[in-house]
């Protein structure tokens, strides 16, 4: 955890002043460790109620962390703390949030729809150095860049969960993504002490299109009675070194999500047989067992 954050005070990207859009599970985190190096950040939501449920996950998380990086000491941990959420502003107001930011990173809600409503609206608000970013975790970054006029600011960043703690951010430019973009996003990327790569802008980039089919191989496993949940789960940990099982997994990622990931894909690429929602999937999201945050999944967490 240590290695993966940075916490020096004297900024060199050329990116200080960041607003995050969607104060959920990801968006926190992302203004979370960009607050943590001493980024400005703004975190916008739609719902009050999401940015209060932020507010007291960041707190917590942060906490985490600053026990991690100061064990020896503490006094140092809760400088870092206060340092850190003195960056932090949360906000209801998307337009005035966007005016003075050098990057603008989207994590709303996987639905391309949305995020084309999103852009439009604040592609003409932003200063036109404003970069613009997004999160989604299955989307093409070139069809969500399509409606702004800014296609050579416009880059995929895509983070991982927990944010404050996977150490890999993925970097995805567009044909009309420039350098100078690109630069930009990787060097911030350094700055907050992810690792980065990059990859072509295909479905799931490198992470989700080798981790999503594999979490559907399992659930198709689990419909032919080849083995129980909590050994497919077992094996994989102990067998292959996974830090969770496929199921495990699946449950933390939010069945909801994965359903929207490959619904998605198999609606653009017929073809592909891994990319078909398991009926298990389906039902799962019927029923609301979308796993660790609604309290039951394949597993029970009550
Ligand atoms: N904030 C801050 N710190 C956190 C944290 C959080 N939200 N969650 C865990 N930690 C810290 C803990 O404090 C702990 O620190 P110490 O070592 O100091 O105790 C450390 O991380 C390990 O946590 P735990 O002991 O609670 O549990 P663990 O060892 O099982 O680790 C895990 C938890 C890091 C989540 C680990 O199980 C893991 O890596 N799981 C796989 C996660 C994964 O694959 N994520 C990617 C999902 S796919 C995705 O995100 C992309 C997409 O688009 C869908
Ligand atoms: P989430 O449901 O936890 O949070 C989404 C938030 O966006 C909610 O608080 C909602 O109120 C807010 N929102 C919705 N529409 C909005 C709008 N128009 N303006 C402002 N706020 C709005 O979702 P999440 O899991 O954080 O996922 C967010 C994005 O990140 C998605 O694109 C998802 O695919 C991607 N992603 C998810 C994961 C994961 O493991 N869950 C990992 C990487 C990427």
């Amino acid at each position: 955890l240590s290695r993966g954050i940075s916490t020096s005070g004297y900024l060199h990207s050329a990116i200080k002043n960041v607003t995050v859009i969607g104060g959920g599970l990801m968006g926190s985190g992302i203004a979370q460790v960009a607050a943590q190096v001493g980024n400005d950040v703004t975190l916008v939501d739609v719902n009050d109620g999401a940015l209060q449920k932020a507010k007291s996950s960041i707190q917590t998380s942060i906490q985490r962390v600053a026990k991690k990086l100061y064990k020896d000491n503490p006094s140092e941990g809760e400088k870092f703390i206060s340092n850190s959420l003195g960056k932090l502003n949360f906000s209801l107001n998307l337009k005035d949030s966007v005016k003075n930011a050098d990057l603008v990173i989207e994590a709303i809600v996987e639905n391309l729809e949305t995020k084309h409503n999103l852009f439009s609206n604040i592609d003409s608000v932003a200063s036109s150095k404003t970069i613009f970013a997004s999160n989604t975790s299955s989307l093409s970054i070139q069809d969500i860049a399509s409606v702004t006029s800014r296609k050579d600011r416009f880059i995929g960043l895509h983070f991982f969960n927990p944010v404050p703690v996977m150490k890999l951010l993925e970097v995805i430019r567009t044909p009309e993504t420039s350098d100078d973009t690109f630069k930009k996003a990787m060097e911030w990327g350094k700055e907050i002490g992810k690792v980065t790569i990059t990859c072509k802008d295909t479905p799931g980039f490198v992470v989700n299109r080798l981790l999503v089919p594999f979490m559907s191989e399992a659930f198709k496993m689990l419909e032919r009675g080849d083995a129980t949940a909590k050994d497919i789960d077992i094996a994989m940990k102990l067998g292959a070194g996974y830090p969770m099982g496929p199921f495990e997994l699946a449950d933390y990622v939010g069945h909801d999500t994965t359903y929207f990931i490959l619904k998605g894909w198999s609606e653009k690429y017929p073809d592909v047989p891994q990319f078909k929602p398991t009926e298990t999937l389906k039902k799962l999201v019927n029923e609301g067992k979308l796993g660790v945050k609604t309290g039951e999944g394949i597993y029970s967490y009550k």
